[in-house]
């Protein structure tokens, strides 16, 4: 299976009064061609980062120190400004969790569409027409030739959301990052747009990369989950493997953490403690003030991803230890 995203030991910064902090550490994952892969975590934790990084948006006093950030093999960290443009809309696209970040006011649906087609896909106006409307009946709009006139304040919110999938998918990227893409609408939306997702990785064959805080949307849309805790993935497994069996501590008090409604009463448990900021030094594993397993090495040591088995991986030392016992 083909690699569409491959990133290795990726590092950012933000630079806050003048002192750089890491944001992101030492991160490395990929994205297979047809596959959805997606991030989760606490908010804070570095998910909109490293989209940021990935698609070269991020703002004036971050930066990417260092790592690898490969696009169907091509390193784009070495690219200039020119060349690295040249890649963002149209090998790889993003959806928002806003539409209004992506669409213009004060343009009509179709001017955008059609601008953004002609201008990736080297066709005529006639064409990217066409090629526009085509792309709004995939997403499910119906009179799209209506729907081309109209600007983006004439819609609702799920509807602009699928304008804004239109846009993206019809210049045919080769990934598709999605940052919280549902979080801003209600619910029954919010599922039609992860059924629409899920029925466009068919159609696109492109690799989805999307980012969510909650764990219901994760188990509607991965295949494989990665997650992040203050900047640092602790935990990699297949969608089935990370909700039937979680190893990390964090992975575990995440799900305990969801209320289960199918028991006869609501029990949620929350994490104890607080999510790290961004200038707190935290030696060790960066989850130990919050661990209810931390032992003295956790205090100090960082524990390095091991991979057990089904390529499930984890970084944490009582993990570590289990299976050395077993
Ligand atoms: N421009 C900035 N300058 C300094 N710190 C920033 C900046 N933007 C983000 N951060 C910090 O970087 C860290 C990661 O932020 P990020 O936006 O990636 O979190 P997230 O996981 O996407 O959270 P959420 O679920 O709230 O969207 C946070 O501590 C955040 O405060
Ligand atoms: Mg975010």
């Amino acid at each position: 299976m083909a690699k569409v995203l491959d990133i290795n030991q990726l590092v950012t910064h933000f630079t806050i009064a003048g002192k750089p902090y890491p944001v992101i550490r030492d991160l490395s994952f990929y994205v297979n061609q047809g596959e959805t892969v997606c991030i989760v975590g606490e908010s804070g934790c570095g998910k909109s980062v490293t989209t940021l990084a990935i698609m070269d948006l991020l703002p004036n006093n971050g930066e990417v120190v260092s790592g690898s950030i490969k696009l169907n093999e091509i390193e784009l960290t070495k690219l200039n400004k020119k060349e690295r443009n040249a890649f963002r809309g149209r090998d790889m696209g993003m959806i928002f969790q806003e539409p209004m970040t992506a669409l213009n006011p004060l343009l009509t649906i179709g001017y955008q569409l059609t601008e953004n087609i002609m201008l990736h896909r080297n066709v005529d106006k006639k064409n990217a027409t066409e090629i526009a409307i085509h792309y709004l009946n995939v997403v499910g709009i119906s009179n799209p030739k209506e729907r081309l006139k109209q600007y983006p304040f004439q819609l609702s919110g799920g509807l602009r959301q699928r304008v804004m999938i239109a846009m993206v998918i019809s210049v045919k990227p080769k990934l598709l990052i999605a940052d919280e893409p549902t979080t801003a609408l209600d619910v029954t939306i919010q599922k039609q747009v992860l059924n629409l997702m899920n029925k466009l990785k068919k159609d696109i064959d492109a690799g989805i990369l999307f980012i969510t805080h909650d764990l219901g949307v994760v188990a509607e849309i991965a295949d494989r989950v990665i997650v992040l805790y203050a900047g640092r993935k602790v935990e990699e497994a297949s969608v089935e493997d990370l909700f039937n069996n979680p190893k990390h501590p964090y992975t575990i008090g995440l799900m305990n953490a969801v209320p289960n409604v199918d028991s006869d009463h609501f029990e949620i448990k929350p994490i104890p403690g607080t999510f790290p900021l961004l200038t707190d030094d935290i030696k060790g594993c960066r989850f130990h003030p919050r661990c209810p397993f931390a032992m003295d090495r956790c205090r100090s040591e960082v524990p390095s991803e091991l991979e057990y088995d089904n390529h499930h991986r984890v970084a944490c030392f009582k993990v570590e230890e289990e299976y050395a016992h077993e």
